[in-house]
């Protein structure tokens, strides 16, 4: 049951410790790449040289800086400064919107935290570095993500973890762990951080633990959804649910987490893809990631783990939950098979919810399982996700519905707001 606590303790502070670099990269130079990546590295490199003219002073920039809770977010000039120790600057190319920024610029329920700068999911390209940063280095295509990886602490060394003490996900810091300050100011003014990532930002500063270092001929507008939601769900199925070839998989919720859980049980060879949602909106699409049967709870007047087992002679053989509803949550534990079922828990409950079920099915040998990040571990993982794109074992081009410039960011949040689409690229060029 550790692994509940997982999905849980994203809202939890992080535990600061002390921050050693050394740990393995995959794209580690120029010399370790085939010829044309390396070809297209040099030329990346000498066209990056002008950015990194830039190295050690404050750049200003445009961002989208969020004043107040759910009002517009204001396009302005911010002054970014330069990367501190194990930090790094770089340059955004493309961001997209996640439910996490939506959360949290609504702020309900929480402790307003403003003004502040959004956005986690992302691809750029490395500007500057700070001290002591190893295995980055400018020109380097990176992905920023929102949970790090120290490489030392406990977690980092476990191969069954991926939350890292130092790196964890805090949601309420809003500035950076050297110096408890922030990197981004207006006149004078600080800015707050979003979870170490600020990707509304032409330019931003990260943790180096925070950043994958990815294949450079990936196309970031493409490959930057793969910093949060589709990483998420794809992991949560490929990582902790583990289905079998043939197997059958109810996934709940059916927005990019869930869609992306289907894409891993789509790679793993699943017979059966049960897809649950409330939204009927949502079948259609579906179909695109292979789910091959659908249920709208609404539709029964029975729980819908019922009907699951029903159609399924006694119970799914892994379940995926990306709702954030404790009533999907329950119902995903208990849609899966005695003797062999797997349930994964995704969604992010509210604080104060408490999951409920007869300690009899988990008896009956049902496994109640939590991620976070689907157990990726960032920079480590990450670049495989990435090649898994590049050689087309994963599809990515479904996920995104929309492109916008960055002037018209706030359409973005709209289109959230409404449930529609599931990924709009924001290109921070345009
Ligand atoms: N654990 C992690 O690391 C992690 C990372 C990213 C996102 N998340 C969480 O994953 C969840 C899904 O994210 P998303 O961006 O796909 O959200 P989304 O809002 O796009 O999709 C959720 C879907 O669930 C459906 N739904 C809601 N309640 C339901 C219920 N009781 N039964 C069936 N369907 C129901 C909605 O109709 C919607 O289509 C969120 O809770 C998000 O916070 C977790
Ligand atoms: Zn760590
Ligand atoms: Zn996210």
């Amino acid at each position: 049951m550790s692994h509940v606590r997982k999905a849980l303790t994203l809202f939890e502070k992080v535990n600061g410790r002390c921050f050693h670099p050394h740990w393995p990269l995959s794209y580690k130079s120029p010399n370790h790449l085939p010829p044309q990546t390396r070809l297209l590295s040099s030329i990346s490199s000498s066209a990056t040289s002008t950015m990194s003219n830039t190295a050690g002073l404050v750049i200003p920039c445009k961002a989208a800086v969020a004043w107040e809770a759910g009002k517009p977010l204001v396009i302005q000039q911010v002054e970014v400064a330069p990367p501190q120790a194990m930090e790094v600057r770089i340059k955004i190319k493309y961001t997209s919107l996640c439910h996490t920024d939506l959360y949290f610029w609504e702020a309900k329920d929480q402790t307003p935290l403003f003004p502040r700068i959004f956005g986690h999911e992302a691809a750029g390209i490395v500007e500057s570095v700070g001290e002591g940063v190893a295995g980055l280095e400018v020109g380097d295509h990176v992905l920023p993500v929102f949970t790090g990886e120290c490489g030392e602490c406990a977690h980092c060394k476990s191969e069954e973890s991926n939350m890292c003490n130092l790196l964890r996900i805090n949601t309420d810091r809003g500035v950076m762990l050297s110096d408890g300050k922030s990197r981004f100011s207006i006149n004078g003014t600080p800015i707050n951080h979003f979870v170490g990532t600020s990707t509304f930002s032409e330019y931003t500063v990260v943790h180096s633990g925070c950043l994958a270092k990815i294949n450079p001929l990936a196309p970031l507008d493409k490959v930057c959804v793969l910093s949060c939601g589709i990483s998420t769900g794809l992991g949560a199925t490929l990582n902790v649910a583990k289905p079998k070839k043939g197997a059958s998989v109810a996934i709940f919720g059916l927005g990019a987490v869930g869609l992306a859980a289907a894409e891993g049980a789509r790679i793993a060879g699943a017979s059966r893809i049960i897809g649950v949602d409330f939204n009927p909106g949502r079948f259609e699409e579906a179909k695109k990631f292979g789910v091959t049967e659908f249920l709208n709870p609404k539709d029964y007047d029975k729980p819908v783990q019922e009907v699951i087992a029903e159609m399924t002679n006694g119970g799914v053989d892994r379940s995926v939950e990306c709702t954030g509803s404790i009533r999907a949550m329950i119902s995903a534990f208990e849609c899966v098979h005695d003797g062999w079922g797997v349930a994964v828990l995704v969604g992010v409950p509210s604080k104060e919810a408490v999951f409920m079920t007869k300690p009899i099915n988990v008896l009956n040998e049902r496994t109640l399982k939590g991620t976070f990040f689907g157990n990726y571990k960032p920079r480590t993982d990450l670049p495989t996700v990435v090649d898994m794109y590049m050689n087309k074992k994963l599809e990515l081009d479904k996920f995104i519905t929309h492109r916008l410039p960055f002037s018209e960011i706030n359409k973005a949040f709209e289109l959230m707001v409404k449930g529609e689409g599931l990924r709009c690229i924001i290109s921070m060029e345009d």
